[in-house]
């Protein structure tokens, strides 16, 4: 199999709302690839389309070769296809470890106490406050805690939609650093940004999208060296 991922030619509406337009992208085995784009370019709703959340009217997902555009939700979560929302959706009334074991229940693991180790040996900062009110916690540790959820279901393939959004520059570092180790481990990744350097840094191939449609794919080094894509980003992509 030569990709995890492959997104051929989708159209997504909200309602009357037509959102993405033929858009088609690619993640290869434990490849981090990003999807940059502006406010309301797409990228949640390209995710919302992987996901099953707002399926694609048109055009094709497939996941690990098989097609997975029209399955519901939960069966392509269990096929191992996972998404760290944006805004970080954890339970704010409950404690660290109860978020835990939710998503625990959530993806069927059998040994929670094996679980939770391996959890804390990634996120050392969730065993100090795993008895805190995950409402409690910083911007930082809240991302922590949404990203060991989705990492529960061992997901060969996990979906960030803007991690580094609302963080300070050191905690968005340490959060580009778990990033880069999850894909060092072998998961394969889909980082939406609108961090360009974060993005530049963590993932190797990148799609730049708006209004719903890929306008420009290629390496770091490209990106960086197409003065095309800055206009789309509003953003300098220069290190
Ligand atoms: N539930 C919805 N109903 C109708 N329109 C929506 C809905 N969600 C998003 N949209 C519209 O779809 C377009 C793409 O939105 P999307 O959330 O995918 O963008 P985004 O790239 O994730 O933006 P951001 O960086 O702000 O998160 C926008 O024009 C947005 O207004
Ligand atoms: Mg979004």
């Amino acid at each position: 199999m030569s990709t995890i991922l492959s997104i051929e030619n989708i159209d997504t509406f909200y309602g009357q709302s037509h959102v993405l337009h033929g858009l088609s992208l690619e993640v290869k085995p434990g490849e981090i690839v990003s999807l940059l784009g502006r406010n309301g370019s797409g990228k949640t709703t390209t995710m919302r389309s992987v996901t099953g959340m707002t399926p694609p009217r048109a055009g094709q997902i497939f996941y690990l070769g098989g097609k997975i555009s029209g399955w519901p939700p939960h069966q392509i979560f269990r096929a191992g296809a996972h998404l760290v929302p944006q805004g970080r959706r954890i339970f704010p009334q409950l404690t660290v470890i109860e978020n835990l074991k939710l998503a625990m229940f959530q993806s069927g693991v059998r040994d929670e106490r094996a679980a939770l180790q391996e959890t804390y040996k990634l996120f050392s900062r969730l065993e100090e406050r795993k008895n805190f009110k995950a409402g409690h916690l910083s911007g930082g540790e809240r991302q922590m805690l949404a990203i060991a959820r989705a990492l529960l279901g061992k997901p060969q393939l996990i979906l960030f939609d803007e991690p580094s959004e609302g963080l300070a520059p050191m905690v968005v570092k340490e959060i580009r650093d778990i990033i880069v180790q999850l894909g060092q481990q072998g998961v394969s990744i889909l980082l939406a940004e609108q961090n360009v350097k974060m993005a530049l840094t963590a993932a190797t191939r990148h799609y730049v999208i708006d209004k719903g449609q890929v306008r420009f794919t290629g390496t770091t080094a490209e990106i960086e060296q197409n003065e095309e894509v800055e206009s789309y980003l509003g953003v300098s992509t220069r290190r």
